[in-house]
């Protein structure tokens, strides 16, 4: 049975819980499990019905995921709230936190021993966002509530799944362990079209992303991919040329609308945002990207 949470444990900036609910959910119900090669927050790998495995290059990420094998962190986390905010929640107890959790992670990273409090400090953190500087952990308090029900269920998904998450790239996933018949490979990377990239994701990593999906889908391997085919005022060229040969699906947009905005894409409000895959049957009541699509 799916469990539906919509949410990964942690919110994470770039997070796919409302696509996953508008348009994915029904399509990776489907499938008895759905990997996740840029994991983030973990959105579908959680949700999926028999968990799947999942990469990401980010140790943060990776230890956040790794914390919740542990039975009693929602505990440990309402432990730290408790001993850190005994009157509820106060900037000045925030910045003590943060600076006694940077002090341990300075020294040796995200442990067992410090997680509890990264979790309370993303909770109450600004816009609970996950970003760390050259001393640690850097965002301000942001007045928000404390949910451990939130980590409670998430700890029992990630026990009770068949969920496995390394710490490194998607071209590291050894394939034996998916099924051609049964399971679905999500895709969700870094952006490329946007004139301000981060993560480090720049042309060639795009360029081989693509390269690595076209031999994943010939060996016969189902795939969503999720991007973008303009954003922030770029366009992604290489992508829309490259998904003419798949089933690829506007969200929320008519073809002559994208098609208008891909030819005068300067204002940055003009994301197109796509969804595409090699499953010919998928998404069909979304618009087609391209007019004359040669799917597979
Ligand atoms: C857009 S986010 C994924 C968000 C995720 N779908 C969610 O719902 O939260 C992209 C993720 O890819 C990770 N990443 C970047 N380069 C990677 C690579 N080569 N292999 C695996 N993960 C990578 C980033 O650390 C980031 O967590």
């Amino acid at each position: 049975m799916v469990v539906s949470l919509n949410k990964g444990p942690f919110s994470y900036s770039g997070n796919k819980s409302r696509i996953w609910k508008m348009y994915l959910r029904e399509e990776m119900c489907k499938y008895d499990r759905v990997h996740e090669f840029f994991l983030g927050s973990g959105v579908c790998v959680y949700n999926a019905n028999n968990g799947g495995v999942a990469t990401d290059k980010d140790p943060h990420v990776v230890a956040l995921h790794h914390a919740l094998q542990d039975k009693q962190l929602h505990v440990k986390v309402e432990n730290v709230y408790r001993d850190y905010f005994p009157n509820g929640n106060d900037k000045s107890c925030y910045n003590k936190l943060r600076i006694d959790f940077n002090k341990e992670y300075n020294d040796n990273g995200i442990t067992e021993q410090n997680v509890p409090m990264l979790y309370t400090l993303l909770q109450l953190s600004f816009n609970s966002l996950l970003r760390f500087g050259p001393n640690g952990y850097n965002v301000p308090f942001g007045n928000k509530n404390l949910d451990v029900e939130r980590i409670r269920n998430h700890s029992e998904i990630f026990r009770n799944k068949n969920i496995s998450v390394k710490l490194g790239s998607y071209d590291t996933i050894e394939l034996d362990s998916i099924s051609k018949e049964n399971d679905v490979i999500y895709l969700d990377p870094p952006y490329v079209a946007s004139k301000f990239q981060y993560g480090g994701w720049n042309d060639s990593d795009e360029a081989g992303l693509l390269k690595h999906i076209d031999t994943l889908s010939n060996n016969g391997y189902s795939f969503i991919l999720s991007n973008t085919f303009s954003h922030r005022g770029a366009n992604n060229d290489r992508l829309i040329e490259w998904s003419r040969k798949y089933n690829t699906r506007l969200i929320k947009m008519t073809y002559n609308a994208w098609a208008s905005r891909v030819s005068s894409v300067s204002n940055e409000r003009n994301t197109v945002e796509v969804i595409i895959t090699n499953i010919p049957s998928a998404f069909n009541d979304l618009p087609q990207a391209h007019q004359r699509g040669n799917h597979k």
